[in-house]
């Protein structure tokens, strides 16, 4: 059970220093207020297409802001993680905690993990905080998903050559409540990108 308590963990020898300069008065700068879209979908679902189509629009239209990609991630920050529940519940901690950050410093955060179960993306949203995380369900269905098997991984999940495979031999927990539900197989990157730059827009000062 992950509790949902942003626990303080540092020895008690640690402090805390506090900076002179509040993320408000960033936000204010930067002209926006941070937020964290949040993707969650299964493999080849779209969410990394989204994000960087995403990204581009956002920062053409003069946001600052920063895209967290799953599979980049794992190349470095968490390059020590693999798939039982426990990594990726590690995974998802480590990557909420850092778009927290970008938070703090006003960024527009836009995140792309398959983030397959509730209590980790419940997580994700205690730490990120409600108020600025936007689940969105990259819904795009498990069959067009493994039809596109862009990277062969389905391929090879189906053969057993890959264990914990999400839609295929680990579970995918879908969003109850999420703010946007985007179907790739169903809406052109376009639209897509256009609903979430839409939801986004208010944020802009
Ligand atoms: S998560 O489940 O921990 O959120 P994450 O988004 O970081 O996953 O990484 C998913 C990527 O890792 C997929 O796009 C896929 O390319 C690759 N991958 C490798 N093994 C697996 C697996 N067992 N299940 C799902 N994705 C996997």
């Amino acid at each position: 059970m992950v509790s949902l308590e942003r626990q303080d963990k540092a020895a008690p020898q640690v402090f805390w220093h506090a900076s002179g300069v509040a993320t408000e008065q960033r936000c204010r700068q930067l002209g926006q207020q941070a937020a964290t879209v949040w993707l969650t979908g299964l493999s080849g679902a779209g969410k990394s297409t989204l994000a960087y189509a995403l990204e581009q629009r956002l920062f053409h239209a003069g946001r600052t802001c920063f895209v967290l990609d799953g599979d980049n991630l794992r190349h470095h920050l968490n390059s020590d993680l693999g798939f039982t529940a426990r990594d990726r519940q590690e995974n998802i901690r480590r990557a909420a905690e850092v778009a927290r950050l970008m938070n703090d410093a006003g960024l527009i955060v836009i995140c792309a993990f398959i983030s397959p179960l509730r209590s980790d993306r419940d997580l994700a949203r205690a730490i990120i905080g409600a108020g600025n995380f936007i689940e969105t369900h990259v819904s795009t269905p498990c069959t067009v998903c493994e039809e596109r098997d862009p990277k062969g991984l389905y391929q090879k999940a189906r053969a057993g050559l890959i264990a914990e495979f999400t839609g295929v031999s680990a579970p995918y927990e879908a969003p109850l409540q999420s703010a946007l539900t985007l179907d790739t197989g169903v809406l052109t990157l376009e639209h897509a990108c256009d609903q979430l730059f839409g939801h986004l827009t208010p944020r802009f000062l």
